[in-house]
């Protein structure tokens, strides 16, 4: 078993597509485009009960993508990932109970924080990465430089309002691990097979990080 660290290394400097998809085949096409891209990290957030199955089509298909799973709520979802030995999770707050029985099950999650509070708990628990989200709601790159002083080890992976006009500064903070968002390949584009839509995002995203 890798340790969590070596695991994480995979996301350092990337721009993750967040991912809301439905239909397995269509999971398995837009992934290939995005890889194609230079992609090599994707979240799927669990918003569907498909999303297991799209998931599953993902790996299938592309086995050398990153492939994480987003939006995870609850333990059951937890232990799915670390069954399928999924290299990473991401929640959108932070919850004691969820973050203890990811690491009982050596499951690398990565929770949400929004106030200086939730970083400074979630390093009590031993974390030193965790997702800032809503990011631009709650200041942005301001918020991440105010924290980098007195939360000086800890490592950031912004999401929530990135866009192509700001994932470059995201990425270029130093406290700043990786960037998520789902512009790249939003939901409306998945639903009406417009890969030519997300094609064109991601390799003007892709070609110039
Ligand atoms: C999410 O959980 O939906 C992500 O943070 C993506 O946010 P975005 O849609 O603002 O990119």
């Amino acid at each position: 078993m890798k340790p969590i660290a070596e695991t994480l290394s995979a996301l350092r400097g990337q721009l993750i597509p967040v991912l809301d998809i439905r239909e397995p085949e269509q999971a398995a096409a837009v992934a290939g485009v995005l890889a194609g891209a230079g992609a090599t990290v994707l979240e799927l957030t669990l918003r569907s009960p498909q999303a297991w199955r799209c998931l599953d089509a993902i790996r299938d298909a592309y086995p050398e993508l990153v492939v994480g799973v987003g939006s995870v709520l609850e333990e059951s979802q937890l232990r799915q990932a670390a069954q399928r030995k999924l290299p990473f999770a991401v929640s959108p707050g932070l919850s004691e109970q969820l973050v203890r029985s990811a690491q009982a099950m050596h499951m690398p999650l990565i929770p949400g924080v929004a106030t200086a509070s939730e970083v400074l708990n979630a390093r009590l628990l031993g974390l030193r990465l965790v997702k800032l989200f809503p990011a631009e709601l709650l200041g942005g790159i301001a918020l991440l430089r105010a924290l980098a002083g007195p939360l000086a080890d800890m490592q950031f992976f912004p999401s929530g309002g990135i866009n192509e006009s700001n994932y470059r500064d995201y990425l270029a903070q130093a406290n700043v691990f990786c960037v998520g968002a789902s512009w790249l390949a939003p939901a409306s584009d998945i639903e009406q097979s417009d890969r030519d839509a997300i094609r064109r995002r991601a390799e003007g995203a892709y070609g110039s990080c």
